[in-house]
């Protein structure tokens, strides 16, 4: 049998983005041991690319921001398929969140009288959006990563990737685990499991996402018995690079457009106006001097149509290029050097808010952004749905399972809106590391596994036996016909026969995963690494598709041409995915809970 090293903790956290960090941190403050797993090295989190700032109500640039607008504006933009509970606690806690990120040494943007300065972001009713220039994930991760080295009980196992989570009974009770750098396994115990492992966005060609994003977590908790849910509302953010092919979906963020970047087509016009969602026009005006739109008797509130939620931008601008108004190169112009006209010393303001954006399209594609619009189009970037948790601890439907951050579902319903995903990962992350240790603390010490090790391994290292074998061909080639496939026909513009093709076409990529070959030995070896991703990316891609082919209706972030519109029967349940008996994947509806009296109200008020 193959060796392997052991190592037991109280919880396991696999991620060390925003998400697992806080998770880390809150279950060792909890007094828990913590073994922190991370695929990459830590300090190189994919969390790093939500730029643009994490949304909180602290009323710090307009004090009618409370916790309530937050609240309602989260719940709108989900369009109400969120869970509730979720989106109230974010709302309530994002702030704390914050002002402890800002105790533990992060350096936010400051207003001149010295609070976090909060800048625009769609669909957020004010300015919300605390932030470090153009670099808050990156500030975030420092500033998470400063605090966990000196915590004691943390043991950090980077360059590991997760392929198996073990069961005691019902119950998770470690994972097995492989280095990356010279292939050896790890088995790990622990009382409770927390999945903080991102997102999906390698499932498709054109994304935002980094290598890391396999959705490693959502396949892990599958297959582990887990429920998914809501897996079709994927969100293609609106901007990201188009050019140079190299770079095609890098993110453009979106606080471009919050520091007043505007869309334009190939005839210099902005298109975002002539799709006006009629809630957005009944509460804004316009202003004929400017061709801003504000809010309704407030000259104050600034509301671009470029900030409209990020599902309707990117449509209208595949509006623009479907109907031959794009740009050179299949996207369309964002524009922030117009804002020269506007403030005294202009190229420097842009060079301090964005200054990340400045050095990409400097370096990357010969463009200066304070001179010249940047060419940009829809990116994948984020996957609302997840793994389903109970709101309050964030544990799966299997016991000691947890998911934070965006492996879980809820908090966002159909869409997310900009900035909520920074919040999410802390306030989630210290949530379910919390209760991951409670949990942890009063489970019996979990068994150490027997013989399921021993079977994950041999599984896991059949791509070299399988060297010669006929038909066996690559990893990389299977990788890449998935991510085209899925992108042509689960993308932003979904049919039910495209969908129909994709399965078909799923059975096949399962297939021909089976028999991919590895040559080479097992020290850093990136076709293995990918070999054993694939059952990652085939298992959510089969999900999202699955779920996109039971919403037969237009929601959010899932689009379907033959469903244009919303259907109000599909506003009352979500879409859960298990695993069958024979391991097929079982799609069922379940009821979303009556939401309660005073959150009612408040959607109410805020409508
Ligand atoms: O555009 C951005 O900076 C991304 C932020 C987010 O997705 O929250």
């Amino acid at each position: 049998m193959e060796s392997f090293k052991q190592f037991d903790h109280d919880v396991l956290v696999i991620g060390a983005g925003g998400a697992g960090l806080r998770a880390a941190i809150g279950a060792a403050e909890a007094g828990a041991s913590v073994g922190l797993i991370c695929k990459s090295l830590l300090g190189k989190a994919h969390t790093v690319m939500a730029e643009g700032g994490m949304a909180a109500a602290m009323g710090n640039v307009d004090d009618r921001d409370n916790w309530q607008v937050h609240f309602a504006d989260t719940m709108r933009g989900g369009q109400y398929l969120n869970n509730w509970r979720m989106a109230e606690l974010h709302a309530k806690e994002a702030p704390d969140r914050v002002r402890e990120l800002e105790a533990w040494g992060a350096v936010f943007d400051r207003t001149e009288d010295g609070r976090i300065l909060q800048r625009n972001f769609g669909g957020h009713r004010y300015p919300r959006l605390a932030h470090v220039g153009d670099r808050t994930g990156l500030e975030m991760i420092r500033t998470l990563q400063d605090h966990l080295v000196y915590i004691q009980n943390i043991q950090v196992y980077m360059e590991s990737t997760v392929i198996r989570l073990l069961k005691a009974g019902d119950r998770v009770n470690g994972v097995v685990a492989y280095d990356r750098e010279r292939g050896e396994f790890s088995v790990f115990t622990a009382n409770a499991v927390v999945l903080a492992t991102g997102g999906i966005g390698r499932a498709f060609s054109i994304t935002s996402n980094s290598w890391e994003y396999t959705g490693d977590g959502h396949s892990l908790a599958y297959n582990a018995g887990a429920a998914l849910q809501d897996m079709e509302f994927v969100q293609f953010h609106p901007t990201g690079m188009v050019w140079p092919p190299s770079v095609k979906g890098v993110l453009v963020t979106e606080g471009v457009r919050g520091e007043g970047g505007v869309l334009r087509n190939k005839d210099g016009r902005r298109f975002m106006f002539d799709d006006i969602p009629e809630n957005y026009r009944a509460q804004t005006a316009d202003n004929e001097e400017e061709g801003w739109r504000y809010v309704q008797g407030d000259k104050n509130a600034r509301r671009p149509p470029e900030l409209l939620t990020r599902d309707h931008v990117a449509r209208c601008i595949m509006r623009e290029v479907r109907e031959g108004r794009g740009s050179p190169h299949g996207g369309v112009f964002l524009d922030i050097s117009w804002i020269k006209t506007r403030l005294k010393d202009g190229e420097a303001h842009i060079k301090k808010k964005l200054p990340s954006m400045y050095h990409q399209f400097k370096q990357l594609a010969d463009i200066d952004i304070t001179k010249e619009p940047m060419e940009i189009g829809p990116t994948t970037h984020y996957v609302m749905g997840g793994i389903r948790v109970d709101g309050d601890t964030q544990m799966s439907t299997v016991p000691g399972l947890f998911a934070a951050g965006e492996c879980a579902a809820g908090l966002h319903g159909a869409n997310r809106l900009g900035g909520n995903s920074l919040s999410d990962l802390v306030v989630f992350g210290k949530r379910a590391g919390e209760a991951a240790a409670a949990y942890a603390t009063k489970q019996s010490r979990a068994s150490a596994p027997q013989d399921a090790p021993a079977q994950v391994m041999s599984e896991a290292l059949s791509p070299f036996a399988r060297g010669k074998e006929a038909g066996a061909e690559s990893s990389f080639q299977v990788q890449q016909d998935l991510q085209t496939m899925m992108q042509s026909l689960v993308g932003i513009v979904r049919r039910e026969d495209e969908m129909k093709k994709a399965l078909d076409g799923l059975e096949e990529l399962k297939r021909r995963a089976a028999k991919v070959a590895v040559p080479g030995g097992r020290e850093f070896n990136p076709g293995w690494h990918t070999a054993l991703d694939l059952g990652n990316l085939l298992a959510v891609s089969e999900a999202v598709t699955r779920s996109a082919l039971e919403r037969k209706e237009s929601r959010g972030g899932h689009f379907r041409d033959d469903y244009p519109e919303k259907d109000p029967v599909f506003s009352k349940f979500n879409i859960l995915l298990r695993r069958g008996d024979n391991g097929e994947m079982v799609v069922s509806r379940e009821n979303i809970p009556e939401m309660r009296g005073d959150l009612k109200q408040i959607v109410e008020e805020q409508k």
